[in-house]
């Protein structure tokens, strides 16, 4: 005789919660048998007070056979043993039965045992062992009641005294089967786990390995786990090389997830490059000292500590938020116009028609000056790079900005007729100006008219020169050999630009050069046939790029304004992997970022987003993650995140780790989001409309200096 469960959980109301049960009943024996002292009380009851027997006692005979045919049956009922972590059992299916998920129930006792998130392993009765996760659950359900029916909800409200017993459900989304039975390889599953099949949790070693969260970067705990630890390899190039969004609205903790990220990847000798709009990293080389997050790290048994080897580096002429640093070097930099394709400068100024074609013929003539003045190529130097020179990536090189802008307004004064205005700003123009002059003259034959287009556009290049961001004397331009060497982190602090448009110069600058610096260095290590140190990345540094508030940077309308930025971007990103060059974007403001950009992004951090709009376009951009975990997204608390990254094998709940190093606290400022509203949100006008022109402020914008910052850094200072 064998029975599921025992009589307390079996009844319909609880054994407790039932009124007084009357003796002999409550004393009946399993079998159904009164035991020997209730029969004897019938008795007595019955008799009437003492009179004549009217109800015999049973033959004690019965009772022998009784005993004697259940032991033959295999003896008295036990709980069977189904072993070590079992939870429950699979339930039969039923039409709202699903693919690939299988609906298993509990016993009220073993509903802790499986919460959301769970890894278990079924042991289908057909001997096939499959493994599953649980994604809706743990539910808690009344026995043989529904749960809303009217009973359990009026007795809910008036007390507990006749609520039913409950059990768990969950639902277990299949990961695959285990070839050969427990333990082995994880397939693809060809069937479904049988009905009443067994079904147990994994230790946190089985899960860990099961679900692939072994590495060296570790990013938190499996929310719902207390022990299980969710990493990554941090030679995974499927993940760290085809690229990361870390998106969430403000305060869902992306920045404390980067700088985690900073200093994990720096000490596994990546080289990091983190694009910080708002100065709020130029305090990583310092532990700590926020009292949750120290909170926080002694709970998860970790120190604080600030990251090492890092520099920050801020455009000449403008300030750095922090420029004392306990631990970190400080360095100014300057941009190098030769690396701006002419067609990005066309973009990135706004160019109308009619400036971009005067602009690529002035921009035509000032190559022919430097290669006949021998300013570039110079005398005896190898010439071959002209030959490979694709302006469509980068631009002429020698070419700096006031030699175009000389060329701009020398032709803006011969189509005016005004030969004797032409002056020189560039010293190599100035000191052969004989010999400029005439060539120049020869050029200009047959340049289009309209010389207020050329007055345009020489203004458009006076402004972007009064900047005096590019090929400053007194800053280098980006050191790409320091800065992409092993372990090394550097924070580009554009706090102090105030303007999106610097921001993207420099972000364009930085991409490009990196990436050719990558370039470089895997070719000289391909031409070596160290073929093999490449793949194992013993030659070629790791190197990541954050860029914060990427929003602004690659939203849709930037994207449409400026293709040749974005197939820049989308260039880099392809040829990542191979080059170990990761991105990373990050954003509060995931709703601007088009999908070219999403495309991108094969890896998501997910925070706290509340938009339904820009979770359903999410959905479908990252596929993988279950619609449980999405239901989850609005309500994340500050630091929790959906993490689904490739090789895990599902996405995950994670309460990402605490920092271990201190975030400047930019509370002061407006949030980014404020300062430089998204173009399409219509606060900002188009660059043109306001950057060019001679006006002291910004309309929308009374408190502000022009926008772009092509004024002095004080005066924006000033002005705030
Ligand atoms: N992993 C975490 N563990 C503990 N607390 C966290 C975690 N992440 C964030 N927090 C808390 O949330 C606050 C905001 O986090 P954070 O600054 O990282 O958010 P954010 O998404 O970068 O915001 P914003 O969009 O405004 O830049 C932190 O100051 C901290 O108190
Ligand atoms: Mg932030």
């Amino acid at each position: 005789m064998k029975k599921q469960h025992d009589d307390s959980h079996n009844s319909l109301w609880s054994f407790e919660e039932l009124p007084p049960a009357r003796p002999a009943q409550a004393q009946r024996h399993r079998n159904g048998a009164p035991a020997e002292g209730a029969t004897k009380r019938i008795e007595e009851k019955e008799d009437g007070g003492g009179g004549e027997e009217t109800i015999k006692s049973f033959p004690r005979e019965v009772f022998a056979r009784l005993a004697e045919d259940a032991e033959h049956a295999g003896g008295e009922w036990q709980e069977q043993d189904y072993g070590p972590g079992y939870v429950g059992q699979t339930l039969f299916d039923t039409p709202a039965s699903e693919d690939n998920t299988v609906t298993v129930v509990l016993p009220r006792a073993n509903i802790g045992k499986v919460p959301a998130q769970a890894p278990v392993r079924i042991q289908s009765t057909d001997k096939r062992s499959y493994l599953g996760i649980v994604v809706r659950g743990p539910f808690a359900e009344p026995d043989g009641i529904r749960g809303d029916s009217p009973i359990v909800i009026t007795t809910s409200v008036h007390g507990t005294v006749f609520l039913p017993d409950y059990h768990g459900r969950v639902q277990v989304q299949l990961l695959g089967e285990e070839l050969g039975g427990k333990g082995g390889q994880l397939v693809p599953q060809r069937f479904r786990p049988l009905p009443k099949s067994p079904v147990y949790v994994l230790t946190s070693e089985e899960m860990a390995r099961v679900l692939k969260l072994e590495g060296e970067i570790e990013l938190g705990l499996a929310i719902g786990h207390e022990e299980l630890v969710v990493r990554v390899p941090a030679r995974r190039k499927s993940l760290w090389f085809r690229h990361l969004g870390i998106l969430g609205t403000t305060g869902g903790g992306k920045s404390t997830t980067v700088s985690g990220l900073v200093s994990q990847l720096q000490r596994q000798g990546f080289a990091t490059i983190l694009i910080d709009t708002e100065g709020e990293y130029t305090t990583i080389d310092e532990p700590t000292e926020d009292e949750t997050m120290l909170a926080a790290l002694q709970r998860r048994q970790k120190e604080p500590a600030g990251v090492e080897q890092v520099t920050i580096y801020h455009l000449v002429g403008r300030r750095t938020a922090n420029p004392k640093p306990k631990h970190a070097t400080v360095q100014p930099f300057c941009l190098s116009f030769e690396q701006l394709s002419p067609y990005l400068v066309c973009e990135l100024l706004e160019m109308t028609e009619a400036q971009q074609e005067r602009y690529l013929r002035a921009y035509d003539i000032t190559k022919q000056l430097l290669q006949q003045l021998k300013i570039s190529p110079r005398a005896g130097e190898d010439a071959n790079w002209l030959l490979e020179l694709d302006e469509l990536e980068e631009g002429y090189r020698g070419m700096r900005l006031e030699h175009i802008y000389d060329v701009v307004r020398a032709c803006s004064s011969l189509v005016e007729k005004a030969e004797e205005n032409i002056e020189f700003t560039s010293p190599d123009f100035k000191a052969a100006s004989q010999t400029v002059l005439p060539k120049l003259k020869s050029a200009a034959r047959g340049l289009p008219g309209a010389p207020p287009s050329w007055k345009a556009l020489q203004g458009k290049l006076r402004r972007l020169l009064n900047l005096r961001i590019f090929d400053h004397h007194k800053a280098q331009p980006l050191q790409y050999d320091q800065m992409l060497g092993r372990g090394q982190v550097a924070i580009i602090d554009l706090s102090d630009t105030d303007s999106p448009q610097i921001n993207n110069l420099v972000i364009a600058e930085l991409l490009r050069g990196v990436h050719r610096y990558q370039d470089e260095h895997y070719a000289r290590l391909e031409q070596q046939q160290e073929r093999q140190a490449v793949k194992d990345s013993e030659g070629l540094v790791p190197v990541m790029v954050i860029i914060e508030e990427a929003h602004e940077f690659l939203s849709a309308e930037r994207v449409r304004q400026m293709p040749t930025l974005f197939q820049q971007v989308a260039r880099i990103a392809r040829r990542g992997r191979k080059r170990w060059l990761g991105l990373s974007f990050v954003t509060q403001l995931p709703q601007h970022l088009p999908d070219e950009v999403l495309g991108l992004i094969n890896n998501v951090i997910l925070h706290k987003i509340t938009d339904a709009n820009v979770i359903s376009r999410l959905k479908r951009s990252i596929g993988g993650i279950d619609e449980g975990l999405w239901t989850r997204l609005p309500n994340l608390a500050p630091g929790q995140a959906i993490v689904a990254l490739d090789g895990m094998i599902q996405p995950f709940l994670v309460a990402i780790d605490p920092t271990p190093c201190k975030l400047r606290m930019v509370d002061e400022l407006a949030p980014a989001s404020e300062r430089f509203p998204p173009l399409s949100s219509g606060k900002v006008l188009p660059i043109s409309r306001w950057a060019w022109k001679d006006q002291g402020c910004v309309p929308g914008y009374p408190h502000r200096a022009p926008a772009l910052g092509f004024s002095s850094s004080t005066e924006a200072r000033e002005s705030r």
